[in-house]
């Protein structure tokens, strides 16, 4: 019920957005500005902590891929700690995405004037943190949208939230914002406000360049507060408004672990909900997790304690898990995978996988072929119909159509030096508990004996047998294990010559 509220109250402002954006299209922003320059000392890590990862994304790229949907002319991300390493990243992700270098902590406002030295003098500008990947495009949307109504000259996205600790506190003078006041510099009734600044801003670029001239790092961090001008503004008699988010979750920051796991389980709800919305059976959102670059077809069913990982694609009415991990794999219509782990391979339509199957990089099951329990297979390609049930390692092989491998058959692919490669051609029968010993190949209709180790290439329609005729000892039971149970038992059947 709270819920439908809320979406109708998000239909409402969807809809008052739309009618207040003259001409249909929201207004071009000039320049946006990601803070990314701190140290990140609390995630104990070697990683910077803006390339620290949720959904498959790291925390940075999502605040840019938030940040992209309001089409700024230009990006500048303001980098400090483990510059290298996020240089590289951010270029990896959009080589026009400029960064700059924040040698020294001056603060948030010290950052914000270094991101905005060469950058357009006049214009529009979004600043936000690095660190808060679950900033929506939409929220963005509709702060931009806000800030050109009210004709602002700067706008700050707030929240309210019932445990305001640590965050900068919104002080009004009435009905309008007049100030932020950090929580280390403010009188015990401010700390008592709820609404809270989440770091997001838009200004006027003309009125934030004359501002922050005039910041000071009169405070308790001796750091020159980006939130400061806000109430330079006001003094000035310029406009300020705030906006605030309908859920409090998009405004989290990430400082350590349990925040990065806190913040990685509202983005599994967001995007798991989101899948149901689009037809895929989840029967337990807890317990599963999807990257945000999957992609999952309608009526696929996804069971408990399962991972969609990477640029995995799932066809229509597959059946996925329990508790089974897909890492870049293509997964076509109406197959099924039960309790397996697979990377960077394909299963095609009607397949069966599983349960307890390893599918390594490189295997390709065509259409209604199988991977049974305890079944192992890399770089190998399985022609349509066949079958690997039970029990088998299967390593650089090229399998034809309809054919078996028997239980516990091994592909003998490695002769401690290198791997060779095994040819199975279509409608051949494996026996069980065979060694095929590279590079060797199994003609057309060809079957192997169970046990054989087969080191011969084995012709069409022939049977390979690669094992010692069997020869029984009659009557070595009762004279080699006089005594025991087994030589009672034969005595009692006779026939011991
Ligand atoms: C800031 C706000 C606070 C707000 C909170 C929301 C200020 C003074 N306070 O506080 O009102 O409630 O964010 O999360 O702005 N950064 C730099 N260079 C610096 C300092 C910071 O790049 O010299 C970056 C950080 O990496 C971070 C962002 O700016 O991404 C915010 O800095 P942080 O230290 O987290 O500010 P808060 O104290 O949390
Ligand atoms: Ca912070």
């Amino acid at each position: 019920m709270e819920e439908r509220s809320h979406q109708f109250k998000r239909k409402q402002e969807q809809n008052r957005i739309r009618l207040s954006k003259k001409g249909g299209e929201l207004s071009q922003l000039d320049l946006a500005i990601i803070l990314a320059a701190g140290e990140g000392t609390r995630m104990k890590s070697a990683r910077p902590k803006v390339l620290h990862q949720i959904a498959g994304r790291s925390l940075i790229a999502h605040v840019l891929a938030a940040t992209s949907s309001l089409r700024p002319r230009e990006t500048v991300v303001v980098v400090g700690a483990g510059r290298e390493q996020v240089t590289e990243h951010i270029a990896g992700i959009d080589p026009k995405i400029k960064t700059e270098f924040q040698e020294v902590r001056g603060g948030t406002g010290h950052a914000t004037r270094i991101a905005l030295h060469g950058g357009p003098s006049t214009g529009t500008v979004l600043v936000c943190a690095g660190d808060t990947p679950l900033l929506t495009a939409q929220t963005l949307q509709e702060f931009f949208a806000h800030h050109c109504e009210k004709k602002a000259a700067a706008s700050v996205l707030t929240a309210d939230l019932s445990q305001p600790f640590g965050y900068g506190r919104i002080v009004r003078s009435g009905s309008e914002i007049s100030a932020i006041v950090e929580e280390r510099d403010a009188t015990p009734s401010q700390k008592s406000i709820t609404e809270i600044n989440s770091g997001v801003y838009i200004f006027d670029i003309a009125h934030l360049v004359d501002a922050l001239k005039k910041v000071t790092s009169d405070n308790s961090q001796k750091e020159e507060y980006l939130t400061d001008v806000v109430s330079l503004l006001v003094s000035e008699k310029k406009k300020v408004a705030a906006y605030k988010v309908d859920d409090e979750t998009e405004i989290l920051g990430i400082n350590d672990r349990s925040q990065l796991a806190e913040c990685a389980s509202y983005m599994r709800d967001r995007i798991n909900r989101a899948l149901q919305i689009s037809g895929v059976s989840i029967l337990d959102p807890d317990s599963t997790w999807v990257d945000l670059t999957a992609e999952i077809d309608s009526d696929v069913t996804i069971h408990p304690g399962s991972a969609i990982v990477g640029n995995t694609k799932i066809g229509t009415g597959s059946t996925i898990g329990p508790r089974t991990t897909l890492i870049d794999c293509a997964v076509e219509a109406g197959a099924e995978i039960i309790e397996s782990y697979c990377v960077a391979s394909e299963v095609g339509k009607g397949a069966k996988v599983g349960p307890f199957t390893h599918l390594r990089a490189g295997t390709k099951l065509a259409s209604d072929s199988r991977a049974g329990s305890f079944v192992e297979i890399k770089n190998s390609s399985i022609g349509e119909g066949s079958k690997v049930p039970h029990l088998s390692y299967v390593g650089d092989a090229t399998i034809g159509r309809e054919s078996n491998i028997g239980a516990a058959t091994i592909f003998v692919n490695y002769d401690g030096v290198t791997k060779h490669e095994t040819i199975v051609g279509d409608h051949v029968r494996i026996g069980s508990d065979s060694m095929l010993v590279a590079p060797v190949t199994i003609g057309d209709g060809a079957y192997t004996a169970a046990g054989s180790v087969i080191t011969e290439n084995v012709p069409a329609g022939a049977l390979g047998l690669g094992r010692s005729k069997q020869v029984n000892i009659l009557g070595w039971v009762l004279r080699k294990r006089r005594g025991t149970k087994s030589a009672e038992a034969a005595e009692k059947k006779g026939n011991n010559e």
